[in-house]
């Protein structure tokens, strides 16, 4: 959360960090500022979106070549703009923009305070610009030398770009805890808190560690780390290109990504399933293999949506490879002591890959000897650098903050790994062949889903106005119950529950009357019997019923709306039944005139607690 973007070469910066905050605006959309470097220093900030800013700034004043921007996702401070990021000293000599939490900054400020120093915002990252204003003062050092130092006094995490008008061709950067990747264009320099705002500039990268400093100047740029030893850093090649982070004449990239996912999942799938040798090719996990097959456990964690795909990974892989899995909240993992044994291998789950509680998931198990995996989509992210080994996505950049491609691709990496564990165990070569053949059709099976968009936006136009909705799956389907559910509360507001269609008798059944619409996930398993039973309650209490069922017949006398998928093997049925319930929530939005984009308080990549 909270993009940054930086430029130090020979063209104009205002118009590339203007635009580069634009393909960052997903990491948080409370306010936009930007620094420029012209002689002295001109900071430009203001509460809001990015095209606020860039509506009203005054391009003439910002003339220069070196310069920072931020977009905000407000963690200490109201979102107004004073608080706007960049923050400069009180000479406005230096402007600093941040992510990050400093969590001493309390005790900081009030040693500023009794130095003389007045602050004007709320926010924790001013206080870094003052005590780098106040080491330097002393010192007398070079502004690097004085950043380096007052981050040695710093509690808490950063990724920060930093310019002085003392110092018109150097650009600074550091990273604890919030990432930070270089550009390195022909003569010019990028900076970005990820790759969105590079792309269309460079593919050639520079990924800074946590503890690590970058000095970039318009020759070239040094990293060291925070106790100045400088560090040989590999460049990396970006795998993204423009055409992907573009809406390509959608009206919203969450849409665009629904629309996508039988492309997604092709290139999810693409060299990893062999229908000729009746198997499935993980390279990322080829030496793991005999790890995660001789598990005592696996103990998946993750964080939202990604949370919930692992919540189907479990019942995939204790499912067909009959290894006990549990499901974890990074969150509560990283501090609840978490008892982890030889035997014990942890699989984490982040689009993004730069969660922060995913990402101290993976430092407990490495703390406690345990082997950990990714499941991440953005290559070269922190967690897919930071794990042993694991698996890419490839579900290409997600932008739409709401996450829906990203959540099949993780199904069907994690089906995949399920399926790897249990050819030749549990599965034999016939069954296993069977459900390879009915894996590679479900793109084609999620084509036939979309093809109901136009039916399910009538739905949409029904329900558009209720202010609660329940979720009910069973089995395979009870996480697509709650991905429902938090997909219509992230983009609409509209309050929803997921549960386990069961535990409706325990507790929701007693909300159940004609003003609330339940969503039943019905597919003709195991399971089926049952939810019609549960679906006969809801109608008894007059509640509207609304199914997804690849099923006929006696449902439609029970529901009042029926939407119907296609068949497929029952442990592939969460890849179709999301689909509905993601195109159902997207029409609600933007029909209830919400920014299904860039929703309200949300933010892309949670990088802070
Ligand atoms: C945020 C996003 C969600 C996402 C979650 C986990 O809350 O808004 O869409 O599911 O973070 O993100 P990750 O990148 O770790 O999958």
């Amino acid at each position: 959360m909270c993009g940054i973007v930086g430029y130090i070469g020979d063209k104009p910066a205002v118009d590339i960090l203007i635009d580069g905050l634009q393909r960052l605006e997903y990491r948080g959309y409370d306010s936009a500022g930007v620094a420029i470097v012209n002689g002295g220093l001109s900071v430009e900030k203001k509460q809001g979106k990015v095209k606020g800013l860039s509506d009203t700034i005054n391009r003439a004043e910002l003339q220069g070549t070196l310069g920072i921007g931020h977009t905000r996702w407000a963690t200490h401070g109201r979102p107004n703009d004073v608080n706007a990021h960049p923050h400069t000293n009180s000479t406005g000599k230096f402007a600093i923009v941040h992510n990050g939490i400093i969590e001493n900054f309390t005790a900081l400020k009030e040693k500023l305070i009794t130095k003389g120093y007045s602050f004007e915002s709320e926010t924790d990252t001013e206080v870094l610009a003052h005590l780098i204003d106040d080491i330097q003062k002393n010192t007398m050092l070079p502004i690097e030398e004085a950043v380096r130092q007052a981050l040695t006094q710093v509690v808490g995490t950063y990724g920060l770009a930093m310019v002085s008008a003392d110092d018109p061709d150097t650009l600074i950067a550091a990273r604890k805890g919030s990432p930070l990747i270089i550009g390195v264009g022909e003569n010019e320099y990028f900076l970005g808190s990820d790759a969105a705002p590079l792309i269309e500039h460079t593919r050639q990268v520079v990924y800074l560690n946590d503890g690590e400093m970058a000095v970039i100047t318009r020759g070239g740029y040094q990293v060291k780390s925070i106790d100045n030893v400088p560090l040989e850093k590999e460049v990396h090649e970006l795998e993204w290109d423009l055409e992907q982070i573009e809406k390509h004449g959608y009206e919203h990239f969450m849409f665009k990504e629904i629309m996508e996912q039988p492309e997604s999942l092709e290139n999810c799938m693409r060299g990893r399933i062999s229908i000729q040798d009746n198997d499935v090719h993980l390279g990322g996990l080829i030496d793991s293999l005999d790890t995660l097959l001789a598990a005592d456990r696996i103990i998946i964690c993750a964080c939202g949506t990604s949370w919930h795909a692992a919540l189907v990974g479990e019942y995939l892989i204790e499912g067909l490879a009959r290894i006990p899995v549990e499901v974890e909240y990074a969150s509560e993992f990283r501090y609840r002591n978490p008892i982890l044994r030889e035997g014990d291998v942890v699989i984490v789950i982040s689009q993004s890959g730069e969660t922060a509680d995913t990402l101290a998931a993976v430092h407990e198990a490495k703390r406690q000897g345990v082997p950990v995996y990714g499941v991440c989509n953005v290559v070269g992210s922190t967690i897919a650098r930071e794990t042993d080994a694991g698996v890419y996505l490839h579900a290409g950049p997600e932008i739409g903050v709401a996450s829906t491609k990203a959540f099949s691709a993780q199904v069907m990496v994690l089906t995949l790994i399920a399926l790897k564990l249990a050819k030749g165990r549990t599965l034999s070569e016939a069954e296993f062949a069977t459900y390879l053949n009915a894996v590679v059709e479900i793109p084609d099976k999620i084509r036939e889903v979309l093809l109901l968009d136009e039916e399910i936006q009538g739905l949409a136009r029904v329900y558009r106005y209720a202010s609660n909705f329940l979720y009910l799956g069973r089995g395979f389907n009870f996480p697509v119950a709650l991905e429902g559910a938090l997909k219509l509360k992230e983009i609409s507001y509209i309050h929803a529950e997921g549960y386990p269609a069961a535990e409706m008798k325990h507790g929701p059944i007693a909300l159940i009357d004609r003003f609330m619409p339940v969503v039943f996930l019905a597919m003709k398993d195991s399971t089926y019997s049952k939810v019609l039973a549960n679906i006969e309650e809801v109608a008894a209490r007059q509640g509207s019923a609304i199914a997804i069922t690849d099923n006929g017949m006696e449902i439609e006398r029970l529901c009042e709306y029926v939407i119907k998928i296609p068949r497929t093997e029952e442990f592939l049925t969460p890849l179709l039944a999301v689909v509905p319930l993601q195109l159902m929530s997207y029409h609600i939005a933007v029909m209830r005139g919400c920014n299904v984009d860039q929703p309200r308080n949300l933010a892309k990549s949670v990088t802070v607690e």
